[in-house]
Protein backbone atom coordinates (compact mmCIF):
# COMPACT_ATOMS: atom_id res chain seq x y z
CA UNK A 1 0.00 0.00 0.00
CA UNK A 2 1.39 3.72 -0.90
CA UNK A 3 0.79 6.44 1.22
CA UNK A 4 0.02 10.26 0.10
CA UNK A 5 0.50 13.14 2.14
CA UNK A 6 -1.83 15.93 1.23
CA UNK A 7 -0.46 19.22 2.77
CA UNK A 8 -1.12 22.08 0.20
CA UNK A 9 -4.10 24.93 0.79
CA UNK A 10 -2.90 28.20 1.67
CA UNK A 11 -2.97 28.35 5.78
CA UNK A 12 -5.11 31.02 6.12
CA UNK A 13 -6.14 30.43 9.32
CA UNK A 14 -2.57 30.48 10.62
CA UNK A 15 -1.97 33.53 9.29
CA UNK A 16 0.72 35.46 9.58
CA UNK A 17 3.12 32.66 10.01
CA UNK A 18 1.58 30.93 6.68
CA UNK A 19 3.21 34.27 5.40
CA UNK A 20 6.71 32.93 5.93
CA UNK A 21 6.36 28.88 6.11
CA UNK A 22 4.21 26.29 4.78
CA UNK A 23 1.51 25.55 7.38
CA UNK A 24 3.34 22.04 7.35
CA UNK A 25 6.53 22.93 8.56
CA UNK A 26 5.35 24.79 11.33
CA UNK A 27 6.77 23.61 14.51
CA UNK A 28 4.75 21.47 16.59
CA UNK A 29 7.02 21.12 19.68
CA UNK A 30 10.13 19.90 18.49
CA UNK A 31 9.37 18.90 15.15
CA UNK A 32 7.61 20.26 12.18
CA UNK A 33 4.05 19.52 11.67
CA UNK A 34 4.30 17.14 8.73
CA UNK A 35 6.64 15.25 10.89
CA UNK A 36 3.43 13.42 12.78
CA UNK A 37 1.41 12.21 10.09
CA UNK A 38 4.65 10.89 7.77
CA UNK A 39 5.79 8.90 11.40
CA UNK A 40 1.57 7.64 11.62
CA UNK A 41 1.96 6.16 7.20
CA UNK A 42 5.35 4.91 8.38
CA UNK A 43 4.37 3.38 11.74
CA UNK A 44 1.18 1.64 9.86
CA UNK A 45 3.71 0.38 7.50
CA UNK A 46 3.31 2.43 4.37
CA UNK A 47 7.47 3.01 2.68
CA UNK A 48 6.48 4.65 -0.36
CA UNK A 49 4.90 7.92 0.06
CA UNK A 50 4.12 11.00 -2.00
CA UNK A 51 4.31 14.74 -0.55
CA UNK A 52 2.00 16.99 -2.44
CA UNK A 53 2.57 20.18 -1.47
CA UNK A 54 1.41 23.80 -2.77
CA UNK A 55 3.99 26.13 -4.90
CA UNK A 56 5.38 28.31 -2.26
CA UNK A 57 7.97 27.06 -0.17
CA UNK A 58 7.57 23.43 -1.69
CA UNK A 59 11.58 23.74 -1.93
CA UNK A 60 11.69 23.32 2.16
CA UNK A 61 9.77 20.19 1.73
CA UNK A 62 12.99 18.75 -0.24
CA UNK A 63 15.20 20.51 2.39
CA UNK A 64 13.73 18.86 5.29
CA UNK A 65 13.26 15.33 4.42
CA UNK A 66 14.97 14.87 1.35
CA UNK A 67 14.86 11.32 -0.56
CA UNK A 68 13.52 9.87 2.85
CA UNK A 69 16.52 7.94 3.39
CA UNK A 70 16.57 9.23 6.87
CA UNK A 71 13.43 7.50 7.99
CA UNK A 72 13.93 4.59 5.76
CA UNK A 73 11.24 4.91 3.31
CA UNK A 74 10.71 6.60 -0.55
CA UNK A 75 9.66 10.11 -1.10
CA UNK A 76 8.07 11.11 -3.64
CA UNK A 77 6.66 14.97 -4.54
CA UNK A 78 3.89 16.80 -5.83
CA UNK A 79 3.02 20.24 -6.55
CA UNK A 80 -0.34 21.51 -6.34
CA UNK A 81 -0.31 24.98 -8.52
CA UNK A 82 -3.05 26.40 -6.81
CA UNK A 83 -5.28 25.44 -3.92
CA UNK A 84 -8.12 24.16 -5.13
CA UNK A 85 -9.24 21.48 -2.49
CA UNK A 86 -8.47 18.48 -1.04
CA UNK A 87 -9.92 16.44 -3.55
CA UNK A 88 -7.52 17.95 -6.38
CA UNK A 89 -4.63 17.68 -4.58
CA UNK A 90 -5.33 14.06 -4.15
CA UNK A 91 -6.05 13.66 -8.12
CA UNK A 92 -2.26 14.72 -8.49
CA UNK A 93 -1.36 11.09 -7.21
CA UNK A 94 -3.23 9.15 -9.81
CA UNK A 95 0.14 8.24 -11.51
CA UNK A 96 1.71 7.89 -8.13
CA UNK A 97 -1.08 5.26 -6.71
CA UNK A 98 -0.97 3.28 -10.14
CA UNK A 99 -4.39 1.73 -10.04
CA UNK A 100 -3.50 -0.19 -6.64
CA UNK A 101 -5.79 1.04 -3.10
CA UNK A 102 -3.97 4.53 -1.36
CA UNK A 103 -4.13 5.32 2.24
CA UNK A 104 -4.34 9.52 2.55
CA UNK A 105 -3.92 11.48 5.32
CA UNK A 106 -3.74 15.34 5.69
CA UNK A 107 -0.50 17.32 6.71
CA UNK A 108 -2.03 18.96 9.57
CA UNK A 109 -3.81 15.57 11.11
CA UNK A 110 -2.17 14.62 14.53
CA UNK A 111 -3.15 10.78 15.41
CA UNK A 112 -1.67 8.94 18.46
CA UNK A 113 -2.98 5.10 17.06
CA UNK A 114 -1.39 3.05 15.21
CA UNK A 115 -2.82 2.09 11.38
CA UNK A 116 -1.01 -0.89 10.89
CA UNK A 117 -3.91 -2.82 11.08
CA UNK A 118 -6.00 -0.45 8.88
CA UNK A 119 -3.37 -0.39 6.19
CA UNK A 120 -3.16 -4.08 6.05
CA UNK A 121 -6.69 -4.95 5.99
CA UNK A 122 -8.16 -2.42 3.14
CA UNK A 123 -8.70 -3.69 0.13
CA UNK A 124 -11.37 -1.56 -1.90
CA UNK A 125 -14.45 0.91 -1.96
CA UNK A 126 -12.86 3.46 0.98
CA UNK A 127 -12.53 4.00 4.73
CA UNK A 128 -12.74 7.00 6.95
CA UNK A 129 -11.79 7.44 10.93
CA UNK A 130 -14.28 8.59 13.19
CA UNK A 131 -13.30 10.56 16.45
CA UNK A 132 -15.66 11.89 19.16
CA UNK A 133 -15.03 15.80 19.36
CA UNK A 134 -16.48 18.95 21.24
CA UNK A 135 -16.72 21.20 18.01
CA UNK A 136 -17.63 19.06 15.50
CA UNK A 137 -18.77 22.17 13.43
CA UNK A 138 -15.36 22.69 12.46
CA UNK A 139 -15.22 19.27 10.23
CA UNK A 140 -16.92 16.89 8.01
CA UNK A 141 -19.61 14.85 10.41
CA UNK A 142 -21.19 12.06 9.88
CA UNK A 143 -24.45 11.03 9.61
CA UNK A 144 -24.56 7.42 11.69
CA UNK A 145 -27.20 4.93 11.65
CA UNK A 146 -25.78 2.69 14.32
CA UNK A 147 -22.15 2.07 12.85
CA UNK A 148 -22.65 2.79 9.46
CA UNK A 149 -22.32 6.56 8.11
CA UNK A 150 -25.32 7.90 6.34
CA UNK A 151 -24.22 11.04 4.85
CA UNK A 152 -21.43 13.23 5.63
CA UNK A 153 -22.10 17.23 5.97
CA UNK A 154 -19.14 19.49 5.80
CA UNK A 155 -18.51 22.14 8.24
CA UNK A 156 -22.56 21.69 9.41
CA UNK A 157 -24.17 24.55 11.78
CA UNK A 158 -25.96 21.53 13.41
CA UNK A 159 -24.28 18.65 13.52
CA UNK A 160 -26.32 15.62 13.49
CA UNK A 161 -23.40 13.46 15.49
CA UNK A 162 -20.42 14.70 18.07
CA UNK A 163 -17.90 12.91 15.52
CA UNK A 164 -15.72 14.34 13.39
CA UNK A 165 -13.91 12.77 10.06
CA UNK A 166 -10.33 12.97 10.44
CA UNK A 167 -8.04 13.94 7.79
CA UNK A 168 -7.30 10.31 7.40
CA UNK A 169 -8.71 8.37 4.72
CA UNK A 170 -8.53 4.87 2.13
CA UNK A 171 -9.38 4.81 -1.25
CA UNK A 172 -9.46 2.14 -3.97
CA UNK A 173 -8.27 3.19 -7.41
CA UNK A 174 -12.31 4.13 -8.12
CA UNK A 175 -11.31 7.56 -5.97
CA UNK A 176 -9.77 9.20 -9.07
CA UNK A 177 -12.69 8.70 -11.47
CA UNK A 178 -15.17 9.96 -8.59
CA UNK A 179 -12.40 13.16 -8.30
CA UNK A 180 -12.85 14.01 -12.53
CA UNK A 181 -16.49 14.16 -11.98
CA UNK A 182 -17.13 16.52 -8.83
CA UNK A 183 -18.28 20.41 -9.22
CA UNK A 184 -16.59 22.97 -6.73
CA UNK A 185 -18.32 23.57 -3.72
CA UNK A 186 -19.46 27.15 -2.82
CA UNK A 187 -15.63 27.65 -1.29
CA UNK A 188 -14.81 27.00 -4.53
CA UNK A 189 -12.84 23.74 -3.66
CA UNK A 190 -13.30 20.19 -4.54
CA UNK A 191 -14.19 18.55 -1.57
CA UNK A 192 -13.08 15.67 0.03
CA UNK A 193 -16.69 15.35 1.88
CA UNK A 194 -18.19 15.10 -1.27
CA UNK A 195 -15.89 12.18 -2.51
CA UNK A 196 -16.70 10.24 0.23
CA UNK A 197 -20.52 10.99 -0.31
CA UNK A 198 -19.90 9.12 -3.64
CA UNK A 199 -18.75 6.23 -1.70
CA UNK A 200 -21.86 6.63 0.61
CA UNK A 201 -24.12 6.80 -2.45
CA UNK A 202 -22.49 3.08 -3.60
CA UNK A 203 -22.63 1.78 -0.26
CA UNK A 204 -18.96 1.54 -0.13
CA UNK A 205 -18.04 3.56 2.81
CA UNK A 206 -16.51 2.46 5.89
CA UNK A 207 -16.10 3.57 9.10
CA UNK A 208 -13.65 3.35 12.00
CA UNK A 209 -13.29 5.04 15.30
CA UNK A 210 -10.05 6.50 16.61
CA UNK A 211 -9.22 5.79 20.01
CA UNK A 212 -6.10 8.02 21.12
CA UNK A 213 -5.20 11.60 20.87
CA UNK A 214 -6.68 13.27 17.44
CA UNK A 215 -5.94 17.32 16.03
CA UNK A 216 -6.45 19.07 12.96
CA UNK A 217 -3.86 21.97 13.77
CA UNK A 218 -4.38 23.70 11.58
CA UNK A 219 -5.88 26.92 13.44
CA UNK A 220 -4.24 28.36 16.61
CA UNK A 221 -5.81 26.60 19.47
CA UNK A 222 -5.84 23.57 17.85
CA UNK A 223 -2.00 24.27 17.09
CA UNK A 224 -1.59 24.75 21.07
CA UNK A 225 -3.63 22.00 22.46
CA UNK A 226 -1.76 19.73 20.03
CA UNK A 227 1.73 21.19 21.41
CA UNK A 228 1.06 20.29 24.90
CA UNK A 229 -0.24 16.87 23.46
CA UNK A 230 3.39 16.49 21.98
CA UNK A 231 4.66 17.58 25.38
CA UNK A 232 2.84 15.50 27.54
CA UNK A 233 3.83 12.45 25.01
CA UNK A 234 7.91 12.72 25.34
C1 LIG B 1 -10.84 19.08 6.07
C2 LIG B 1 -12.06 18.33 5.55
C3 LIG B 1 -12.98 17.96 6.72
C4 LIG B 1 -12.21 17.17 7.76
C5 LIG B 1 -10.95 17.93 8.19
C6 LIG B 1 -10.08 17.06 9.08
O1 LIG B 1 -11.24 20.32 6.54
O2 LIG B 1 -12.74 19.13 4.59
O3 LIG B 1 -14.05 17.19 6.25
O4 LIG B 1 -13.04 16.93 8.89
O5 LIG B 1 -10.17 18.32 7.05
O6 LIG B 1 -8.93 17.71 9.49
P1 LIG B 1 -10.30 21.66 6.41
O7 LIG B 1 -9.20 21.48 7.42
O8 LIG B 1 -9.80 21.68 5.02
O9 LIG B 1 -11.19 22.78 6.75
Amino acid sequence: MKGIILAGGTGSRLRPLTQITNKHLIPVYDRPMISYPLQTLIKGGITEILIVSGREHAGHFIEFLGSGKDHGVKLTYRVQDEAGGIAQALLLAEDFADRRPVTVILGDNIFEDNFKRAVSSFRKGARVFLKKVPDPQRFGVPELKGRTITKIIEKPDKPPTQYAVTGLYQYDAEVFRIIRKLKPSARGELEITDVNNAYVRRGKLQAEFVRGFWSDAGTFDSLARTTQWAIKRK
